[in-house]
């Protein structure tokens, strides 16, 4: 048994694991290059979180989206180089938005060289993503430039919040859908189309990705409040201080309101609506939270949309990457950061 990646998946095939290792390597070797710049600056600030690490987690996916066709058909490496630097990017405008310090276990981009570098170099990434994904064709610019639309409409729709009469639960849902699914969707298609893959395969990866990209962002929301910052590379507790009402914390209000609420959970509640800036409150919330059973139901919801996302593979035939992908879904929502 080896294993293959961040999370520790298993993968039972050499043949498989080598072609996965080697895609992997050349995707780090693009990013590299796509982040060079004839600015020394620019390449310094556009390289510091490539460097720092990440879990590679959308070019992995596109690698083994890849194995349902030829996977050394030319495009699949660019595509997974063009999916990592867009989320990349997304990275360096998402510290700027939540004001986080940390990220991939090193100081962010905003915390280094403040918010105009941040922003920028963020814009800098998404130009080198299109660079390449000119190459790629109009069929594959369209494509990304769709995902991007929903990523950036659900970054937006999450600082807005849900209209009046809305469903805050349902709200946060399609946020996450569109801010998270749509990127990794991307990566599980990129990888099947430009493999040559059927049609058929394509979609099915696509819906798989878009599903399994949301239980990604769910476990990340539950880790936010779960784990420590040497697991995940971030401060924990940055969404509470945000007042970024993520599910544990929408599952903990609609407790609140329910006819069992006690008026420990309404406490909690009350605690979470006030100015979490300031330090002492922001931990009794942090605390608060992760001795609350709503943590352990939102770590259920999880769970359950991974496992929506496996059984969206059941058509495919039977193969090595397919019991992998199936693998991804227990590692997403196992992971520790
Ligand atoms: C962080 O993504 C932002 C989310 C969509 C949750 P990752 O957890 O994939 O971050 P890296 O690439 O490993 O740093
Ligand atoms: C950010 O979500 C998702 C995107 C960058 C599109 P989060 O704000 O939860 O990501 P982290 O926790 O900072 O990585
Ligand atoms: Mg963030
Ligand atoms: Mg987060």
């Amino acid at each position: 048994m080896t294993v293959v990646g961040p999370f520790g998946l298993s993968v039972r095939d050499q043949a498989l694991e080598a072609d996965v290792q080697a895609g992997l390597a050349a995707v780090e070797e693009g990013l590299l290059e796509a982040t060079k710049s004839d600015v020394p600056f620019i390449t310094e600030s556009a390289q510091h979180l490539v460097r720092a690490g990440g879990k590679r987690f959308r070019p992995l996916l596109v690698m083994l989206a890849a194995q349902f066709g030829d996977p050394y058909s030319p495009g699949v490496v660019p595509s997974a180089v063009v999916v990592e630097l867009t989320h990349l990017a997304t990275l360096y405008h998402d510290d700027v938005m939540d004001e986080a310090d940390v990220r991939r276990g090193v100081a962010s981009a905003n915390a280094r060289w403040g918010n105009s570098v941040a922003v920028l170099t963020g814009d800098f990434l998404f130009a080198r993503a299109s660079h390449i994904l000119a190459d790629l064709g109009p069929e594959a610019v369209r494509i990304q430039a769709e995902a991007f639309e929903r990523l950036v409409t659900g970054q937006i729709l999450e600082t807005a919040g849900p209209r009046d009469g809305r469903d805050p639960i349902d709200h946060y849902l399609d946020v996450l859908a569109g801010k998270t699914g749509s990127l990794v969707a991307v990566a599980c298609r990129f990888g099947a189309m430009m493999s040559g893959a059927e049609e058929s395969t394509v979609s099915i990866l696509t819906q798989y990705g878009e599903r399994l990209g949301t239980a990604f962002q769910l476990a990340d929301d539950v880790l936010d409040i779960a784990s420590d910052s040497h697991e995940s590379g971030k401060t924990p507790g940055t969404d509470l201080r945000e007042g970024i009402p993520t599910l544990p914390v929408l599952r903990l209000r609609a407790r609140a309101e329910s006819a069992t609420g006690t008026p420990e959970d309404r406490a909690l509640c009350e605690l979470l609506a006030g100015d979490l800036t300031d330090d002492a409150r922001h931990a009794e919330a942090l605390a608060g939270l992760r001795a609350h059973p709503a943590l352990e139901e939102a770590r259920r919801d999880t769970v359950r949309y991974a496992e929506e996302a496996r059984a969206m593979l059941a058509p495919l035939p039977s193969c090595l990457a397919k019991s992998a992908l199936e693998g991804l879904c227990d590692a997403v929502v196992h992971r520790a950061g």
